[in-house]
């Protein structure tokens, strides 16, 4: 897919007054610092569109960037920063929940998982609590630069097997790093065909026939 435009909407605290859910919804969640913001600025070849930092806990809402003028990408606030407050974790916990369950349009859900990390509990909570409330999810592997090809792909094996233990189909995955572009053309790809399938959908449920 080509990115022709790719620009900043809105950032709102609450899914309520999020973007008019009319157009198809991926959204990017993770640990703090995983690098949810750097993916986003990678994918659209624009290096400022959603803030990165180094310091965790950057992303604070929930942030919508509309591509293509035909889909929606989402920039959620990471989990998992151990600096934060038991009050803001509540926060969050409730913005993304509601936010989780009130997007009729959320297509997506593109988990984040550093590719240099062993299966944390979180990412794995987080993960069951998708499959349980019944959210497509897939995994991304981010900052595959930092470490050899060989390393990565044994850990992502090594992710997988964990999986497994717990899950009868795995959920899609996909090796990325926003440093060298690694996993671009299929993330896109991804989307590109997510998106035509779901325009299909909509047309056999109109009874339209495909233009
Ligand atoms: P929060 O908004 O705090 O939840 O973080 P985030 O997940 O959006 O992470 P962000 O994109 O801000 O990146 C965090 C740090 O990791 C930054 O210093 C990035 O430059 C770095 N980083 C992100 N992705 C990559 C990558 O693929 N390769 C390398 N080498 N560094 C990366
Ligand atoms: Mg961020």
């Amino acid at each position: 897919m080509l990115i022709q435009d790719a620009r900043f909407l809105t950032s709102n605290a609450r899914a309520q007054d999020c973007p008019a859910p009319t157009l198809p919804e991926y959204a990017f969640i993770g640990r703090s610092n995983v690098g949810k913001s750097s993916l986003i600025n990678m994918l659209t070849n624009q290096k400022g569109l959603a803030k990165t930092s180094s310091q965790p806990g950057k992303t604070q809402l929930i942030n919508h960037f509309l591509i293509n003028e035909d889909w929606y990408l989402v920039d959620l606030p990471g989990y998992g920063y151990a600096k934060i407050s038991k009050d803001a974790r509540a926060k969050w916990a409730r913005m993304i929940n509601y936010y989780l369950r009130q997007r009729p349009n959320l297509t997506c859900v593109m988990v984040l998982l550093d590719s240099r990390h062993a299966p944390q509990a979180l990412d794995l909570e987080f993960m069951e609590q998708l499959g349980t409330e019944g959210i497509p999810f897939v995994m991304v592997f981010t900052k595959a630069d930092k470490q050899s090809g060989s390393r990565t792909s044994q850990q992502v094996v090594q992710y997988l097997e964990k999986m497994r233990e717990t899950w009868d189909e795995l959920p899609r995955h996909f090796v990325t790093s926003a440093e060298d572009k690694t996993g671009r053309d299929e993330l896109l790809g991804f989307v590109a065909e997510t998106n035509r399938q779901l325009a299909e959908a909509q047309q056999a449920e109109d009874g339209t026939p495909g233009a």
